[in-house]
């Protein structure tokens, strides 16, 4: 356990993003960004964390409490000082070291908080800062130094001077602070700024001209990134993407061209599974060991070993067991299930649908809300007419059933084991087994019709 209380700041409007959905909510390979700040705190196991939530705090506090913390509301939101005084009234008998953090910087890792922490005690400091040296520092607060190299201050960027802004060591947003100093500080900071804001980097000037010890340590540029606009939320969410693609060739799995394969953050995938480029996986997706996917995307799904996904398939909320083979252009829709060595071929699109062992159905088909057993062979242009306009149907197809090319299944109806439908059957009753079903009008062929009708007109 982490001997340290944190307090995430997570309040704030996130203006710069200019979007209807509150900041610290926006995804990051599929996940909330505040999930990875909360994700980080229980990794460091530390009990006592507070969410400081602000803008959207219903959506943003379900989140947190989720995730097993506690959101502090504050309103209205008066500056990142005025957000961590909202923590005073839970930390009041807490003695030791809070930990900082901003909700808006989800890259963190575990081990850099643990060497800061570490750097901290060692160092006896009351006040710690993570800094981090950026070729770019546009739109962070500058670390400012003295003569001698110490901090004395963090200036912030739309109040810095010319020399000021040239500074390139920056505030990441991650402090370490005594509860009791920091509490005692933040009642006295005031809002004499541009932004008319409480500045929680007051504090750090504060400790300085009160000699309360302060130590700086500095982070990986990559970590630290804040996100306050969308380009700097497609920046995050490269590094995240290269940080999955990198577990997962660790793991064990082949991806042809790892810049053009897409993998949220609770995708598990099975070794010697080959990912070609131009595949995405979403959500809680699960692939199964020596699976090989071509593009297309797969979300929350389950895919068995050794399967084969071919190009351009879009397959949701569906399970796949062991060796199956899918696609090219296939929609498996949610609530399909597709038993072991079953084959769904080109243009079929499936929904609602358990398709079983061995099954096939190669192409051009629709089957929705339908139960088909083992070894049924579906021929091309096969639909499951499952809809009356007000409601849908059932259609089951029982073991073995052979089913010839452009049926309709008027559903709701029954295929009995073993039984055969002609091609261009339109099935409205049940079958029973073994039966062949058949209804068409009887081909007529009429000799020499051709020759003999009327001659086209001359235009
Ligand atoms: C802040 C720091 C800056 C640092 C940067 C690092 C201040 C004054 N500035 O700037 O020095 O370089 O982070 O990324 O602290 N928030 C609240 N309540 C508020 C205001 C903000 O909870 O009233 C939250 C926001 O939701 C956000 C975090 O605090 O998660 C930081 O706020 P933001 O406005 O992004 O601060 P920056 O301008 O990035
Ligand atoms: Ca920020």
């Amino acid at each position: 356990m982490t001997e340290c209380a944190a307090v995430i700041l997570a309040a704030g409007h996130g203006t710069r993003m200019k979007s209807r959905l509150a900041k610290v909510l926006h995804p990051l390979a599929g996940v909330p960004m505040l999930s990875y700040v909360l994700e980080l705190i229980q990794t460091l196991k530390i009990e006592k964390n507070y969410v400081i939530v602000g803008h959207q705090a219903e959506a943003v506090s379900a989140l947190v409490s989720e995730k097993a913390s506690t959101p502090i509301l504050q309103n209205p939101p008066l500056g990142t000082g005025d957000a961590v005084l909202q923590a005073k009234p839970s930390l009041q008998d807490f003695r030791g070291p809070v930990l900082i953090l901003n909700g808006d910087t989800p890259l963190l890792r575990p081990q850099t908080i643990q060497r800061f922490l570490e750097a901290y005690k060692k160092a006896e400091a009351r006040t710690g800062l993570l800094t981090v040296r950026l070729d770019q520092p546009a739109g962070y607060g500058r670390v400012i130094r003295n003569a001698s190299g110490e901090i004395s201050h963090i200036v912030e960027e739309k109040d810095a001077s010319p020399d000021e802004r040239s500074v390139n060591e920056v505030n990441t947003g991650v402090y370490l602070c005594d509860a009791a100093f920091l509490f005692e500080a933040l009642d006295r900071i005031q809002p004499n700024n541009e932004q008319k804001e409480y500045y929680l980097t007051d504090v750090i000037g504060i400790a300085v001209s009160e000699g309360v010890p302060l130590i700086g340590v500095e982070a990986d540029p990559e970590e630290v990134i804040g996100i306050n606009s969308r380009a700097d939320l497609a920046n995050a969410e490269r590094i995240i993407r290269n940080r999955i693609n990198r577990y997962w060739m660790m793991e064990g799995v082949t991806l042809i061209d790892p810049g053009q394969t897409w993998i949220d953050a609770k995708v598990s995938i099975g070794r010697d599974t080959v990912l070609h480029p131009g595949v995405t996986l979403e959500g809680h997706t699960v692939i199964g060991e020596g699976v090989t996917i071509y593009p297309g995307r797969i979300r929350d799904s389950r895919i068995g070993d050794g399967a084969l996904i071919k190009d351009h398939c879009v397959i949701d909320s569906s399970e796949l067991a062991s060796d199956v083979t899918i696609g090219p252009f296939a929609h498996l829709r949610p609530g399909t299930m597709i038993h072991k060595s079953a084959k769904v071929g080109n243009f079929v699109e499936v929904k609602k649908c358990v398709l079983g062992e061995g099954s096939k159905a190669s192409h051009l088909s629709y089957l929705g809300d339908a139960c088909i057993g083992k070894n049924v062979n579906i021929g091309a242009g096969t639909i499951t007419c499952n809809y009356d306009g007000k409601n849908k149907f059932k259609t089951i197809i029982e073991d073995d059933v052979f089913i010839g090319s452009d049926t309709q299944l008027v559903a709701p109806v029954r295929v009995g084991k073993g039984a055969l439908i002609a091609a261009g059957t339109t099935v409205t009753k049940d079958i029973p087994p073994d039966a062949l079903a058949l209804s068409r009008t009887k081909q007529e062929n009429k000799a020499d019709w051709v020759k003999r009708r009327a001659p086209k007109k001359n235009k």
